[in-house]
């Protein structure tokens, strides 16, 4: 398949031609593979997922799926994917347990753009070493869509997750979503069947709440962020603002401040920081009116649920002059 779309593609709104794709696509993917296995990192994440579903619908378990729980993701993730793609769709999925190893390796690094860097380059490392376990992976399957074939500078930029395996590992790539844009994939993702909550989830950054446990990385504010972040998306959910805000998480700094208990005993906890924003393409942000009463109440739930915090506060900066994440 070439790397241009074509002027004459019809842009895939509904669920008859996503089906007219789907179709499409199992027929070309099952031309190229033939009865050879493919392998996906597969993060859960909206294009991965899409990619995954086609693939197992198109050649089964020729396709092996490699999920690395890198410890940096949001809460239900790693059992969400194993419930949907093992349990749901019976594909061959392999899961990697690398918490420890990512943890161990960020320890005592405060620096935004090293930590990046490490998260990247360890996760390069475990996928590596999962496949070269594997005997007879001819194809590598990515989730490659076209605003990432737009933004590489004439496949001089990788553009994609595992960009950057070594030179013997060099697979025949499967890039079976590379010319649509993101609203296409999750009408195909709707009609593979593939849970809303994936399809239609918000961005979420590659080195996941690396970048919102701000500075050096402690598992007490990893657990910390994991657990706000999931109060605050389903506070947001019950009161229709999922779907309607562009993306919105929490952040914990590396510090702490004074405050009381209920039997006014002094506290010296952590503060977590809810952030809401809109946009249309990341480039600039305006922030989300959230309701006081409901910004309240998700600071009553994340004080009293959440371990080592006891003080919330609401980001109320636009980009610029901030960023969307604080690192
Ligand atoms: P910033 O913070 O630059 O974020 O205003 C813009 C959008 O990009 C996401 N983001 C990332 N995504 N890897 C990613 O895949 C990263 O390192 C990264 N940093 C920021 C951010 O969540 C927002 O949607």
């Amino acid at each position: 398949m070439a790397d241009k779309r074509p002027e004459t593609m019809e842009r895939i709104t509904t669920p008859e031609l996503a089906n007219a794709f789907i179709d499409e696509q199992i027929n070309e993917i099952k031309e190229q593979v033939g009865d050879k296995k493919v392998l996906l990192a597969l993060s859960g994440g909206v294009d991965s997922s899409v990619v995954a579903a086609l693939l197992i619908k198109a050649i089964g378990k020729q396709l092996v799926c490699v999920h690395v729980n890198h410890g940096l993701l949001r809460k239900g993730e790693p059992e969400q994917v194993i419930e949907v793609f093992r349990n749901q769709m019976d594909a061959n999925l392999i899961y990697v347990d690398a918490v420890d190893r990512f943890l161990d390796k960020l320890a005592g690094v405060a620096e935004p753009e090293k930590k990046r860097k490490i998260i990247g380059a360890e996760f390069i490392r475990v996928f590596e070493e999962e496949a070269r376990k594997l005997d007879g992976i001819e194809f590598l399957a990515q989730g490659t869509i076209y605003p990432d074939i737009l933004e590489s500078d004439d496949g001089v930029k990788a553009h994609h997750n595992v960009g950057g395996l070594p030179e013997d590992l060099q697979f025949e790539l499967v890039e079976p979503v590379k010319l649509l844009f993101k609203d296409e994939v999750r009408v195909v993702g709707k009609a593979l069947g593939l849970p809303d909550n994936m399809v239609y989830r918000q961005p979420f950054p590659g080195p996941g709440l690396g970048v919102r446990c701000l500075g050096a990385i402690t598992r007490d504010r990893l657990e910390a962020v994991r657990e706000s972040d999931a109060i605050l998306r389903e506070e947001f959910a019950k009161n229709g603002l999922e779907g309607k805000v562009w993306q919105y998480f929490t952040a914990v700094p590396d510090f702490k401040s004074v405050g009381i208990d209920e039997n006014g005993k002094r506290t010296f906890k952590y503060p977590v920081i809810i952030r809401a924003i809109n946009t249309k393409d990341a480039m600039s942000a305006t922030v989300e009116n959230v309701p006081f009463v409901l910004l309240e109440h998700i600071t009553n739930r994340i004080t009293s649920e959440v371990e080592n915090v006891n003080r919330v506060l609401f980001d109320l900066t636009p980009k610029a002059p901030a960023t969307i994440e604080w690192e």
